[in-house]
């Protein structure tokens, strides 16, 4: 295990009522920009119930972030910020509008030319405006993080960036929010938990013991109670589990001092920035496929992930690995996500074009060692479709 410095300043206010407790956390006499999604926070009632919580606050709404965030709408956001002088946000919603506001809470007050430089460019962050989330996916992990990932479809491009500036004050996690969420935002998530884990255990061993022990412990749980909340959608324990699974798989805690992959999520951005998928969408087909091409840099970590996490027999330990890797892409298709990029209708072309993108972003050589370049990638999308 390497040396690692862990820092998470974000204050997690976990369970039922907790949204009515949130008002203390935000400065008395903050001007609040409440920044939400398509709709379902309308819908499902969420909304109304954050304006009572913050009566004692000035207050505006800005609705319409997208999944998968553009950039477009994040400046007109950005500049009703500026204009209006707001100096705390507020998202309620999801993964994008927690890491649209992220990118509101940086682009506001940025000095630089264009606020674009930040993704693409890596501008360093020296200001952000402080901002709270009220999560309702469980699945980023975004509520407890300070990295965030945007996309600017006009440039096919979906990039991230991070800084410490940008960890939320809080985060309302109330189980309760979840129980409206459609089966494939329910699936979605648990796919989405599960490839955050895998990015930062099936490397090779560091005697990280209790990073390792601490993996396994959330892919069980994921494995266990993801079928119950898409049975029952009200399971207040089962959406309660998901929930900080969803969080701890990356707020630090697992990937500190161990060594990271993430080679999946950047094939998946691409993905997303040529075709628009759900982001857990891309990681099912792309996650086993890259397991298989990556089997021998993997071997001993692929072997006791057979053995611990799906309790196969490995005495035969190709068998016992490829039996795994089997497991992981079946569990995905139980939760309702396809692991064939042609189930999203893509055909042999995205190959050529993922490649490129990936290039064109500097993408050649990911993963954990860095020898995942494009001839892997490559074989990777084509096991994938
Ligand atoms: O937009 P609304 O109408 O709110 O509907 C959303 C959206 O259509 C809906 N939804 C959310 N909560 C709901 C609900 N519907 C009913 N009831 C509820 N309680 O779900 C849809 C998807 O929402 P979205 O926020 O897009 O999903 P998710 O949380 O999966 O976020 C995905 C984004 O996060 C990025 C992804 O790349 C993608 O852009 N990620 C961010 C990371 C981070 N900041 O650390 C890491 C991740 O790997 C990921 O890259
Ligand atoms: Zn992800």
């Amino acid at each position: 295990m390497d040396n690692f410095t862990l820092f998470n300043p974000t204050k997690i206010l976990f369970g039922k009522g907790q949204l009515e407790c949130m008002q203390q956390e935000i400065p008395a006499g903050a001007k609040v920009l409440i920044l939400y999604g398509g709709g379902s926070v309308k819908r499902t009632g969420l909304l109304d119930r954050v304006k009572i919580a913050l009566t004692s606050f000035d207050t505006v709404e800005f609705g319409g972030i997208e999944p998968n965030p553009e950039y477009e709408t994040l400046m007109k956001a950005a500049t009703l910020v500026r204009a209006e002088k707001f100096n705390f946000l507020l998202a309620v919603g999801g993964g994008s509008v927690i890491d649209g506001t992220k990118f509101i809470a940086a682009a506001a007050p940025f000095k630089g030319a264009d606020p674009w430089m930040i993704p693409s460019q890596r501008a360093p962050i020296s200001e952000a405006i402080p901002f709270g989330t009220v999560l309702t996916l469980p699945a980023t992990g975004s509520e407890m993080n300070c990295g965030a990932v945007i996309t600017r479809r006009s440039a096919c491009m979906k990039l991230g960036f991070s800084s410490t500036l940008l960890y939320p004050r809080f985060s309302v996690l109330d189980p309760e929010f979840t129980f409206t969420l459609p089966e494939r935002q329910t699936g979605n998530g648990i796919v989405d938990t599960f490839v955050h884990v895998t990015e930062q255990y099936l490397t090779y061993p560091d005697d990280a013991l209790i990073q390792d022990r601490w993996a396994e412990g959330l892919l069980l749980t994921l494995i266990q109670e993801g079928p119950k909340a898409l049975k029952s959608p009200q399971d207040y324990h089962a959406r309660a589990n998901l929930m900080w699974a969803s969080t701890l798989a990356l707020n630090g805690y697992i990937g500190a001092g161990v060594p990271l992959d993430g080679a999946s999520h950047k094939i998946g951005h691409a993905i997303t920035a040529l075709y628009g998928i759900d982001h857990a969408r891309t990681l099912a087909p792309v996650l086993p496929a890259l397991l298989t091409v990556m089997k021998d840099e993997k071997r001993a970590k692929l072997l006791q992930y057979a053995r611990r996490v799906w309790c196969l027999d490995c005495a035969d330990e190709d068998a016992a690995i490829d039996e795994g890797i089997l497991r992981t892409s079946a569990f995905f298709e139980s939760v309702g996500v396809p692991v064939h990029l042609s189930a999203y209708h893509l055909g042999t072309e995205v190959v050529g074009r993922v490649l490129e993108n990936l290039t064109r972003t500097g993408m050649t050589a990911i993963g954990e060692n860095g020898t995942i370049t494009p001839d892997k990638i490559e074989k990777i999308l084509n096991i994938a479709l």
